[in-house]
């Protein structure tokens, strides 16, 4: 390009530098610019459009400011070499076959970056921010209260069986590497939980400690649930029915007990302190009330379809 720009200087050889020095070489350079936009954009890409034009003006002054000189003469004048230097090096930005700065996608693997991957891996269940999605809000500090990092990272790694909950970790099966789901767990601890969130109360563990009792569980139901989720866990006024076989075939005793002490604030649903106003439930009524509401899983959820209505004819 420099040597055919050189091969055009003698034309205006005789004229002012404003034309050979500025004019031309500003609209050579855009002539350029386009043409090579259409041809070949990938090349036009790596060229650095900036030191090309500086380059021409260069060149042009040099070569027009000795009034009388044709390129060929203008050779012999160092600055000249310079200017042609330029030329040459102005496409030279980025050794060729390699990518420019910054625009190197990254493997999956190596994304580190929270956003992404909570975008990418959980936002579709859990919520843009954490929260308002079908599945529990993780934006939830009392959540984040009780549970601790290793029991987070613990479903993130192996999902929950028998719920919509993936395994993410590549070990049991997902695509996310040790280093992703420890991004994933340290930074939902920073961004949602909340210091002082339980005031003095002591919450529930996260964890039963003993095996409920179905019974008390009933008991502590009506005390604490019935007067929004209605008799038998039907549903109420307040509250969806959470005793149906359907729902109770999608989510886990842990998920349930969760629910329990954390609530689901951003649907309206309190936690463990607050279903009865000044009462916060004891850690075994939450154990008793998860058995009660497990009691009512089924074998076969979903009916009252019946086995023959699936039969093949
Ligand atoms: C396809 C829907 C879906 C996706 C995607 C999903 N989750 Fe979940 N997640 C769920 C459901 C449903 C539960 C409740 C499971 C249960 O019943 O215990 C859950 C439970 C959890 C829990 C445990 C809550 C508890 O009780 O301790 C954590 C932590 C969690 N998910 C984090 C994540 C993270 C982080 C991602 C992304 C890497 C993610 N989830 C992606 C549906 C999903
Ligand atoms: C003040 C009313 C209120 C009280 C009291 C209450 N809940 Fe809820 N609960 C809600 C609301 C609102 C939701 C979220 C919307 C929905 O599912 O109805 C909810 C959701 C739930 C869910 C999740 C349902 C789903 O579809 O994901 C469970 C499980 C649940 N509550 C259990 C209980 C239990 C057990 C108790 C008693 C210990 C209780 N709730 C007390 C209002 C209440």
């Amino acid at each position: 390009m420099g040597l055919l720009y050189g091969a055009m200087l003698p034309m205006f050889a005789r004229r002012p530098i404003v034309l050979g020095g500025l004019i031309t070489p500003v609209l050579w350079s855009g002539l350029l610019y386009s043409i090579m936009q259409l041809l070949n954009p990938l090349l036009a890409s790596r060229i650095d459009w900036i030191w090309f034009m500086a380059s021409q003006i260069a060149f042009g002054a040099a070569a027009t400011g000795k009034r009388g000189e044709t390129a060929v003469n203008a050779f012999r004048h160092p600055y000249v070499l310079v200017a042609l230097a330029a030329i040459l090096a102005s496409g030279c930005g980025v050794p060729h076959g390699q990518p420019k700065k910054g625009s190197e996608v990254l493997a999956p693997n190596e994304v580190l970056e929270f956003g992404t991957l909570y975008a990418e891996n959980c936002a579709g269940c859990h919520g843009a921010e954490g929260r308002g999605g079908a599945a529990i809000a993780l934006a939830n500090p009392v959540y984040l209260a009780i549970a601790d990092d290793d029991a987070v990272r613990k479903v993130i790694a192996n999902g929950v069986r028998g719920t919509a909950m993936p395994a993410f970790a590549k070990s049991a099966g997902g695509m996310l590497t040790d280093a992703q789901i420890d991004v994933i767990t340290k930074e939902i601890r920073s961004r949602w939980s909340q210091q002082g969130v339980l005031d003095t109360a002591t919450a529930p563990s996260y964890a039963p400690k003993s095996a409920g009792d179905a019974q008390r569980g009933e008991v502590a139901y009506k005390t604490y649930c019935e007067s929004c989720h209605g008799p038998g866990g039907k549903g109420g006024r307040k509250g969806s029915p959470i005793t149906d076989d359907s729902f109770l075939a999608l989510v886990s005793d842990q998920g349930l007990r969760t629910i329990v002490i954390t609530g689901r604030p951003e649907l309206g649903a309190p936690d463990w302190r607050g279903n009865l106003p000044g009462r916060a439930m004891s850690d075994q009524e939450v154990t008793d009330v998860v058995a009660w509401l497990a009691s009512h899983r089924v074998s076969n959820p979903g009916q009252p379809y019946s086995a023959s209505n699936y039969a093949q004819h």
